[in-house]
């Protein structure tokens, strides 16, 4: 196979997108799909300010190194888990990167919040991976407000982005299709949210890194095993291969005409976002979920239904 830009001889085979390309060709259409994804759904502008949530896997740290090649302003946080023998490598690969190529980085210690992964696994009755994913969205958030950032950018990928959507149409999760996309704006106590990488596959993401030469971390979470999302993401797999491109087009086809009527029903019966009453964090309920854990861990030998 020939590159598709210069003829030379492909390196990357692209079969979602009928073509191939050579290692410089590669490394430059990945840089154009982000610039698409940033332009073609206003996620942010050479005047904001981007706080980048990086775990250290190949995701978001090639998102760091794209944003930085294009010129933006950014920073990173990182969160440390404290999950044994998986954390320490993860923070490592981000300080490493952050370091080689001069981006400042906050680093938040779940351990210092009360918030372990390990320990709070053992004290909720709920996937560890939700509650996981709840703590996080929280603590990014509060960096990224308490830091007067414009924008917070996660690393999600086509791959993330379809399962989840793919998920939520299962079970016509309304209130989860309303708010799914590449950008959801600031309000409420919540900052603009927004994912540069939403039109690349996870191998072009893996792609580039290897290209780049950007070294992450590989190993998955100890706790993903047998988590719903991995299931979804292979089933999709299996779709892209008989059929390349699918998944780009259920995505692109959510956007352009399935989001909407969700949108519409959410604008029309909005629910009461307030602080809770504990932490400040904006929430539906009085007290938010991260401090119910908090209260669980408290309670320790007593878990509860969150
Ligand atoms: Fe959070 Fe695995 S990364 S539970
Ligand atoms: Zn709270």
């Amino acid at each position: 196979m020939k590159c598709k830009r210069c003829r030379a001889r492909a390196a990357v085979a692209l079969p979602s997108h009928h073509t191939g390309f050579c290692e410089a060709c590669f490394l430059e259409f990945v840089e154009r799909q982000v610039e698409k994804a940033i332009r073609s759904q206003g996620l942010f502008s050479h005047a904001d300010t981007i706080l980048l949530a990086l775990s250290g896997g190949k995701d978001s740290l090639a998102m760091a190194h794209l944003l930085r090649r294009l010129g933006y302003g950014v920073h990173g946080v990182h969160l440390d888990l404290g999950i044994p023998d998986s954390s320490a490598p993860a923070r490592a690969a981000v300080e490493r990167f952050c370091a080689a190529h001069g981006i400042p980085l906050d680093v938040v210690q779940l351990a210092d919040e009360g918030l372990a992964i390990p320990l709070v696994k053992d004290c909720i009755n709920r996937p560890i991976c939700s509650a996981c994913g709840t703590i996080k969205r929280q603590l990014f958030n509060r960096a990224a407000v308490q830091g007067g950032f414009t924008v917070l950018a996660t690393g999600h990928n086509l791959d993330d982005e379809t399962s989840r959507l793919f998920a939520n149409v299962i079970r016509w999760d309304a209130a989860q299709l309303a708010d799914q996309g590449p950008m959801l704006p600031a309000g409420n106590g919540f900052a603009k949210k927004v994912k540069p990488m939403w039109r690349l596959s996870e191998f072009e993401t893996a792609a580039y890194c290897f290209l780049a030469g950007i070294e992450y971390h590989m190993g998955a979470c100890p706790y993903s095993r047998g988590a719903s999302f991995t299931g979804h993401k292979s089933l999709l797999a299996g779709l892209e291969e008989t059929s390349p491109g699918q998944k780009l087009q259920f995505y692109l086809g959510f956007l352009e005409f399935g989001r909407q009527p969700f949108r519409q029903a959410q604008a029309a019966a909005p629910c009461a976002i307030v602080p809770c009453t504990q932490c400040g964090h904006p929430t539906n309920a009085e007290c938010c979920s991260v401090c119910r854990m908090r209260e669980a861990i408290a309670r320790r030998d007593m878990p509860v239904e969150l």
